[in-house]
This record gives C-alpha cells, sequence and structure tokens, in this order.
C-alpha cells in the first residue's frame, strides 16, 4: 500500500498532524463526495428516485458493514450511536430479579448505564477491577464462573489505556458457560478485523466517528441471528415490520432479522457517508491497516519512552491497538495536550493521560511533530 497517496484523501493532513480518531475522526473526500452526491440528488429531485437511490444505497451499505465483521446483511441494524446499540439489548432482553451482568471499570459510560439502568429490574451488574489499565483474564473468568451471570458486556479496546480485549477467548469462554457476549467495538471496527461469527460475539455496536472514519450520529449494531429472537425490540415502528412499504395494512410481523431494529426513516445521508467510507476501509484492506496503525502506534510509545516519557498504554502487540496514552513528565495531561495543539498538533485527555490515536494515513512527518512539540 502506498500510505503517503492515502493522503492525500484526507485534507487535514493539511492542516493538522490528527492523533485524536479515538475521539472523532476528520473524514476522507470519499465520504466528502458520497455526502455530496446525497445533497445533489435530494436538492434536484427530492424523494422522486428513492427506491433506485436511496434505498438501494441503503441496502449496498448494510451488507458492506457486515462484511466488514463477519456478519450477514440480515444481522445488520444502523443505529444512530453505540449508545442506542447496547441500549436495544439491555432493554431487549428476557431480564430475571437477580441476574448478573459483567464489565469493568475501565469502560467508557456507554458500556455502563445501560447494564446500571438495569437495577430498577433486578439486575446486578459486576464492575471488574482493571488493572494498569488492563482487564485480566483471569477474573473476567472468575466472574463468569457465577450461574447468575447471563451477559459479559466489554470494549474491544478500552478507550483510556487502548487495551485490547482478546475477542476470541473472550467468545470461547462465553460459550463455554452459556453467557452472552456483547461488544462495544467503536474503538476498532475499522481498525482491528474481527470476525463475530468465529469469535462467539452475540451483539456488537459502533457508530461511525471514529476509526470507521464517517459521520456521528450513524452506526451499525450487529445482532447475531442466533439470539435475534432473544431481544424484543421495545420501539417498533414502521420500519419495524415486513413488507413495511404498504403503509395502509397494519401488521406486526417483525422484520426476520436486525432490520427490525430500526422503527423509522433511517438517517439516509449519514449512511451515504458510512458507505463511502467503509468501501475505502476495504478498498485498503483493514489487514493492512491495522498493521499500519499498529506500527505507528508502537513506534511511537516506543519513541516517548526512549525519551523517559511514561507510556499507560500496554506495549505488548496482543494488548495494544490504536492509542498510545502518556503522561509527560509531571505535566498536567491536559496542559500537555494544549500545548501540543498549539503546536498543531491534535490529542486527547482521557482517565489522566494525553492519548494519541493516529489512523493509517497519519505518517512519520507527523509523529515528529508530535514528539518535537512535546
Ligand atoms: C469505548 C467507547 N464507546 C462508546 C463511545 C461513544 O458512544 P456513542 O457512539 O454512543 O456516542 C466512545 C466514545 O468516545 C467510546 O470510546
Amino acid at each position: 500500500m502506498n500510505w503517503e497517496r492515502t493522503r492525500s484523501w484526507f485534507p487535514v493532513t493539511g492542516e493538522l498532524a490528527y492523533f485524536n480518531h479515538a475521539s472523532v475522526a476528520p473524514v476522507s473526500t470519499r465520504v466528502q463526495e458520497a455526502l455530496g452526491r446525497y445533497s445533489a440528488e435530494i436538492t434536484r429531485h427530492g424523494a422522486l428516485h428513492y427506491a433506485q437511490f436511496f434505498d438501494a444505497e441503503i441496502e449496498r451499505v448494510r451488507g458492506r458493514a457486515a462484511e466488514l465483521i463477519g456478519a450477514s446483511r440480515d444481522e445488520i441494524a444502523f443505529v444512530k450511536n453505540t449508545s442506542e446499540g447496547l441500549g436495544l439489548v439491555a432493554a431487549g432482553l428476557d431480564w430475571d430479579p437477580g441476574d448478573q451482568v459483567v464489565t469493568c471499570d475501565l469502560e467508557y459510560p456507554s458500556n455502563v448505564y445501560p447494564w446500571w439502568s438495569l437495577h430498577a429490574r433486578g439486575v446486578e451488574t459486576i464492575m471488574l477491577p482493571g488493572r494498569n489499565g488492563k482487564l485480566p483474564f483471569a477474573s473476567v473468568e472468575r466472574a463468569l464462573e457465577n450461574p447468575r451471570v447471563r451477559l459479559l458486556a466489554l470494549s474491544s479496546v478500552q478507550y483510556g489505556s487502548g487495551f485490547r480485549s482478546d475477542i476470541e477467548a473472550l467468545g470461547r469462554l462465553c460459550r463455554e458457560r452459556g453467557v452472552l457476549f456483547c461488544l462495544d467495538a467503536i474503538q476498532s471496527v475499522g481498525l482491528l478485523p474481527i470476525d463475530v461469527a468465529q469469535a462467539g460475539v452475540d451483539f456488537l455496536a459502533a457508530d461511525g466517528h471514529k476509526w470507521l472514519l464517517s459521520l456521528e450520529g450513524c452506526g451499525i449494531f450487529y445482532c447475531s441471528r442466533s439470539v435475534l429472537d432473544r431481544v424484543t425490540p421495545r420501539v417498533v415502528g414502521w420500519r419495524s415490520v415486513t413488507e413495511n412499504t404498504d403503509f395502509d395494512r397494519y401488521h406486526m410481523d417483525l422484520q426476520p432479522g436486525a432490520g427490525r431494529f430500526e422503527e423509522g426513516t433511517p438517517n439516509t445521508a449519514g449512511i451515504f457517508g458510512l458507505g463511502a467510507a467503509i468501501d475505502l476501509l476495504h478498498e485498503i484492506g483493514v489487514e493492512a491497516i491495522a498493521e499500519r496503525v499498529l506500527g505507528l502506534t508502537g513506534e511511537l510509545a516506543e519513541r516517548l519512552e526512549a525519551r523517559g516519557t511514561e507510556v499507560v498504554s500496554p506495549r505488548d502487540d496482543s494488548e495494544r491497538a490504536g492509542i498510545v496514552a502518556f503522561r509527560y513528565n509531571d505535566e498536567p495531561p491536559k496542559a500537555t495536550a494544549a500545548r501540543l495543539r498549539r503546536a498543531g498538533v491534535f490529542v486527547s485527555v482521557r482517565r489522566g493521560a494525553v492519548r494519541a490515536s493516529p489512523h493509517f494515513y497519519n505518517n512519520r512527518g507527523d509523529m515528529e511533530q508530535l514528539l518535537g512539540a512535546l
């Protein structure tokens, strides 16, 4: 792959050294063009060509999204964000008082509050303690020994430390114990390959605005066909049912796939953007993207450490992803981030550390800019 060429698709490279894909990513000219196509059509023709132009693209993107994670098209629903996907699972499962959900105290709040909200239904959320930004596999194993555990809810990559979960091992464990496995995958989809079917993931949610390089407010929710009927859609609307363009006939035959979770008109503009973003990821190849980004984050962590900077993120290849979290001497992380920003380097601060998160189009020049500014 000619990585330098990919920079021309990201005009942000002319403005900033952008190290903030774990927050909100800039989009490519491909996404910009797709939004232009959407906007031109709706401006010039309104809904005149709805079926050929809009519906066709929505269904095409559903298929492309499925391919990205090893799912089938009918296992994908478009959602407005990760929280909505996780919320569909929390609200829709048939909980009994005394059931447990296992998660951990490293999680972004999107993967905590849906489970805490079940307290009123008698469901207990076990917050396993992270250690040095990591969640030890053994503590998940121990927690899942309790027969009350119904679901394991974890992030594929932790937003603060960048710790990468061993999805396959966790999936195996869940299957052995008959526990459902729900993944907040916003910090890895588009960056790391995943095969949900093979890994035994039951549910996955990810908004488009991080590693997928798309827009906010339009993401994907995967619900494995094997558990679809265990999740009752709590919000049912005209699109939830079959033959839903026959508006004059009321019936409650839910769509046979995850489309039943799309209750009304979708975010069509967002789906156009997402489609172009996913096409680009497929074109480059997620395997190649993972290798590239792991190379960049590995080198960055190494060079920071060589200068005596404390790197908080795991260093083991199997435990790291697109995030390098660090603390610069005794300087408050917010002051470091502000200093970097003044020098044209965009990072964020999470969990008491500066968080740098490059994507495939970042290069060594960006890294020099970051290290120089530091
Ligand atoms: C792990 C994780 N989950 C979820 C989100 C965002 O959730 P949502 O897509 O619901 O806004 C973030 C954003 O920072 C995140 O890091």
